[in-house]
């Protein structure tokens, strides 16, 4: 009998499985331990950004700077993307990961430095356990610069997703100028340091999984961009560190999930469930590569040296890709000598 190819993309491992295979167990050590995480409840700062236009703006601020400071994550609602553009956005991710093995197949790649790819897991070439996930990564800015390289089925893929880009870019921005005002910068101190700016986009795709407790969609990590917009379907798998404690973050409809990496980035994963499958849309907003990461000259003297050597964004993507899931940051890399 000739043996049959092992598959690329999980969607189709997992489609007639029972129990999980190997690869992708954890150690004991290093479970999901789910009956252990605490659910969502309203202390999960939640901001309404209605009120970044009018008199409320400062207090707004504040609330923002708060979130980020506490939890290094917040909700918000009013946000500006219509809930239509959303609705596209989640429904055209679903038919692409419906497509037919070969049609998905032709965007496969395992090279992180792919701008475009369709890949499983999470860096395959480097990593050592598998994560229960297929992801099409994708870049997103300058749109007229990627879009060319995105997969065109279902038919109006790259016209759904150009849209939500686009808005979901506008919301970054006016984010990012809160983000500054918080920390009593400049409003458009952030965005000057991301040089000419980039931003990525995943597809998450979390197959329903027989053994949910022994794998994760996602291990914990930190996302190495400036700040990520996440949107999701209804189905639960967020989780995030919070007073040393796992919390999950349930879906609310429209609603989005926004970290960032300047005061503080919070640690958080994805799990996985034995009944439905799973769509999560993040998108990495972050400089450009040519961009230099360094602290604001304002915060550093001869009492608070830099930590870290200056490094260019670069620099620190590919070190992500190599490193990312592994440690609790690749940051250490760039440590001041
Ligand atoms: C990620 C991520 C969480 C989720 O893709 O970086 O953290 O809910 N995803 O899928
Ligand atoms: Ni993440």
């Amino acid at each position: 009998m000739m043996a049959v190819p092992s598959k690329l993309l999980l969607a189709d491992i997992a489609q007639n499985c029972s129990s999980i295979p190997s690869n992708f167990i954890r150690p004991i050590s290093d479970r999901p331990n789910l009956h252990d995480v605490k659910t969502s409840d309203a202390s999960i700062p939640l901001i309404d950004l209605q009120g970044l236009t009018g008199p409320g703006r400062s207090k707004l601020i504040k609330e923002i700077g708060a979130a980020c400071l506490k939890d290094g994550f917040f909700q918000v609602k009013n946000h500006g993307i219509p809930e239509a553009v959303i609705d596209d956005m989640l429904c055209v991710s679903k038919e692409f990961f419906h497509l037919p093995e070969s049609e998905r197949l032709k965007k496969y790649s395992d090279d992180p430095m792919k701008t475009c790819r369709l890949s499983t897991s999470f860096n395959i070439k480097t990593e050592k356990v598998g994560s229960w996930r297929d992801y099409l990564r994708i870049h997103c800015y300058p749109l007229e610069d990627f879009v060319h390289e995105w997969p065109d089925s279902p038919p109006c893929f790259r016209q759904v997703v150009s849209e939500y880009c686009k808005s979901v870019r506008e919301l970054a921005l006016r984010v990012l100028e809160a983000i500054s005002e918080s920390l009593d910068l400049e409003r458009d101190f952030m965005n000057k340091v991301l040089s000419s700016h980039a931003q990525h986009m995943a597809i998450n795709y979390y197959p329903p999984c027989p053994q949910p407790e022994l794998t994760y969609g996602l291990p914990g990590h930190k996302d190495p961009n400036v700040i990520s917009l996440l949107i999701q379907d209804g189905v639960s798998g967020l989780q995030v560190l919070r007073d040393g404690k796992w919390v999950a973050i349930n879906p609310e409809p429209y609603n989005l999930v926004l970290s960032n990496g300047k005061y503080k980035s919070v640690l958080h994963r994805a799990v996985v469930n034995s009944n439905s499958a799973r769509i999560s849309i993040p998108t990495f907003y972050c400089p450009s590569s040519d961009a230099v990461i360094k602290p604001p000259g304002s915060l550093v003297d001869q009492e608070h040296p830099s930590i870290y050597r200056s490094f260019t964004y670069a620099e620190y993507y590919e070190k992500f890709w190599d490193h990312g899931m592994n440690s609790e940051s690749c940051l250490d890399m760039f440590k001041a000598t």
